[in-house]
C-alpha cells in the first residue's frame, strides 16, 4: 500500500517555478527508461531538440535532470556538497560488480590514483608498459612467422593487446604465462559485453565469478607489490577490515576502470586511420620524422597524432556523469538563465552530445576530420566557439575539472605506443579495401569509450 502511495505521489509530480522543463513520458513510473537505456545518445538528442540545454526526465521512478550546456559543467559540478558523487557510484558498484564498500571514499581513491598514475610514478609505469607491449608483439607471442600474413578483427586485436599490456603493468601479472593472460582477457571481454545489461538486471554471471576467483589478491600469480597502486589499494582494504570476498570483487571493479577504455579507444584510432588514407599518410610521415629520436622522446612532439586522438575521443568518449542532488540547488546556465534542481533527483551531464557532437561547436560533428584539432601552422587548435562565445572545452573525454581521469596520461601513452608500434613494426591493412568502420553499439552510451556493433577485418604481418 505504501508503495502504491509513493507511486501515486511520484506520478503527480508537476514542474515548479524555475525548474527545468519536465518530461515524464507516457508510461507510468517507467517513463523514458526503455528509450534511455536502448540508445541514450538518440534519446537525449531528441530531448535536447524538444526542450533545449536543460530538462528533467522520468526513468524508472527516478527524476533525472540532464544538463547539456557545456560551458557551465565545471561550475555546476564543483558544488560537491549539493551534488554527491558517492551514492550513485555505490548503486552501480552494487549492480554491476555486486560490490558493497560502505566506506568507499572517492577523495582518497583519487589521491591514491594521482600518486601512482601521475608525476614521477608515471615515467616508471610508462616504461614498464612499453616493455610489456614490446614483449607481447614479439613473433612468438603473436604466433607469427616472418612475412606471413595473419587475419584478425581490429577490435579484438587492439583490445587484447592493450588489455594484456595494462594487466601486466597495473596488476603486475607474470609475463611468461601467455595462456593465462589470454584466458583472463577472454573472460574479461565476456563480462565487459554484458555490462550494459547488468545495470538493469541482477544476474549471476559466470564470467564475473571466474574473474573474481582469478583476482583474489593472494591468488594472483604475483602478489601486487606494496608500493604499487594495486598493492596499496589491497593494503587499504585489509586495513579497513574488508573481507576476502569483497576484496576480490573490488579488484574486478579496478580491472574494469583501468583496462576497459584504452583498448576500445586504440581500435577507433586505428580504424579511423585505416579508413582515412590522408590521415594515415600524415601520421606515418610524422612518425617517420621522429624515427631518429630516443624511445622516450618519440611520443613527445606529435601534433598530428594528438589531433587524431583528440578527434577520435571526441567521436567515441561517451561517459554519462551522474550526481545525486542532496539539497535543492540553483544553477546558472551560460546565458544567465537560472534553474532550480530538486533534492532527491539526479543530475546528469553527457559531454558526448555537447560539446563533442554539438553542430554549433564542431562542423559536421559526425565526420572524422583528422586535423580538426590542428591550426594552419600545425600547432594544437584550442579555440572553438558557440554563438560567438569561446567554448571552454571542445571535448571532455576525461571527465570534468573536479573529477578528471587520473589515468589519462598513462592511457594516452599506451594508445600512442600501441599505434606507433603497429604502424612501424607491422604491415597492416584492411582485408577489404573499401571496408567502412562498423556502427557503434548503442547500448554502450554512458559507459565510457564506445564499442563497435561489428568489427573491421584486418590482416597484418611483421614488417621485414
Ligand atoms: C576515472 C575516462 C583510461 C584510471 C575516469 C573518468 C573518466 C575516465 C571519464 C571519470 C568518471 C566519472 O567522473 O564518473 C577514461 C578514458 C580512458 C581511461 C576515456 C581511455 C581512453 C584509464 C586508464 C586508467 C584509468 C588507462 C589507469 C591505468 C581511472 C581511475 C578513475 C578513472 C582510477 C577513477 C575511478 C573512480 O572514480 O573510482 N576515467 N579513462 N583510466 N580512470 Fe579513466
Amino acid at each position: 500500500l505504501l508503495g502504491l502511495a509513493v507511486l501515486l505521489l511520484y506520478a503527480r509530480r508537476t514542474r515548479r517555478r524555475n525548474e527545468p522543463p519536465l518530461d515524464k513520458g507516457m508510461i507510468p513510473w517507467l517513463g523514458h527508461a526503455l528509450e534511455f537505456g536502448k540508445d541514450a545518445a538518440k534519446f537525449l538528442t531528441r530531448m535536447k531538440q524538444k526542450h533545449g540545454d536543460i530538462f528533467t526526465v522520468r526513468a524508472a521512478g527516478q527524476y533525472i535532470t540532464v544538463l547539456l550546456d557545456s560551458n557551465c559543467y565545471d561550475a555546476v559540478l564543483s558544488d560537491v556538497v549539493s551534488l554527491d558523487q558517492t551514492s550513485y557510484a555505490q548503486v552501480l558498484m552494487k549492480r554491476i560488480f555486486s560490490l558493497d564498500l560502505p566506506n568507499h571514499n572517492l577523495e582518497s581513491e583519487k589521491k591514491r590514483a594521482e600518486m601512482h598514475f601521475q608525476g614521477s610514478a608515471l615515467t616508471q609505469l610508462c616504461s614498464s608498459m612499453q616493455n610489456n607491449l614490446q614483449h607481447l608483439v614479439t613473433p612468438s607471442e603473436m604466433g607469427l612467422k616472418v612475412s606471413e600474413w595473419k587475419k584478425d578483427g581490429l577490435f579484438d586485436f587492439c583490445y587484447s593487446l592493450l588489455f594484456k599490456t595494462g594487466y601486466l603493468t597495473v596488476f603486475g601479472a607474470e609475463k611468461n604465462n601467455s595462456a593465462a593472460l589470454a584466458e583472463i582477457y577472454e573472460e574479461f571481454r565476456r563480462f565487459d559485453k554484458l555490462l550494459p545489461k547488468l545495470k538493469l538486471l541482477k544476474k549471476q554471471i559466470s564470467a564475473r565469478e571466474k574473474l573474481w576467483k582469478w583476482l583474489t589478491p593472494s591468488r594472483l600469480d604475483r602478489k601486487p607489490e606494496r608500493q604499487s597502486w594495486l598493492g596499496n589499494y589491497v593494503q587499504h582494504l585489509q586495513d579497513e577490515g574488508v573481507d576476502a570476498e569483497t576484496q576480490r570483487r573490488a579488484m574486478l571493479l579496478q580491472l574494469w576502470v583501468t583496462q576497459g577504455n584504452a583498448g576500445p579507444a586504440a581500435f577507433w584510432v586505428l580504424g579511423y586511420l585505416l579508413t582515412h588514407p590522408e590521415a594515415l599518410r600524415t601520421v606515418r610521415e610524422e612518425i617517420q620524422g621522429g624515427k631518429h629520436l630516443r624511445p622516450e622522446e618519440k611520443q613527445k612532439n606529435t601534433p598530428v597524432f594528438d589531433s587524431v586522438l583528440t578527434e577520435t575521443l571526441r567521436l567515441t568518449a561517451a561517459a554519462l556523469i551522474t550526481r545525486e542532488v542532496k539539497q535543492d540547488k540553483k544553477i546558472c546556465l551560460s546565458n544567465g538563465q537560472e534553474y532550480q534542481l530538486r533534492r532527491g533527483d539526479r543530475l546528469c551531464i553527457f559531454p558526448f552530445i555537447s560539446p563533442q557532437m554539438d553542430p554549433q561547436i564542431h562542423q559536421q560533428p559526425e565526420m572524422f576530420q583528422f586535423d580538426r584539432f590542428l591550426n594552419a601552422d600545425g600547432t594544437k587548435k584550442k579555440d572553438f566557439f558557440k554563438e560567438g562565445l569561446r567554448v571552454k572545452n571542445p571535448s571532455v573525454p576525461w571527465g570534468t575539472k573536479d573529477n578528471l581521469c587520473p589515468g589519462r596520461q598513462f592511457a594516452v601513452s599506451a594508445i600512442k605506443e600501441l599505434v606507433f608500434t603497429i604502424l612501424t613494426g607491422f604491415d597492416l591493412e584492411l582485408c577489404e579495401k573499401n571496408a567502412k568502420l562498423p556502427l557503434v553499439d548503442p547500448s554502450r552510451y554512458g559507459f565510457g569509450i564506445l564499442q563497435p556493433a561489428g568489427d573491421l577485418e584486418i590482416r597484418y604481418r611483421i614488417r621485414s
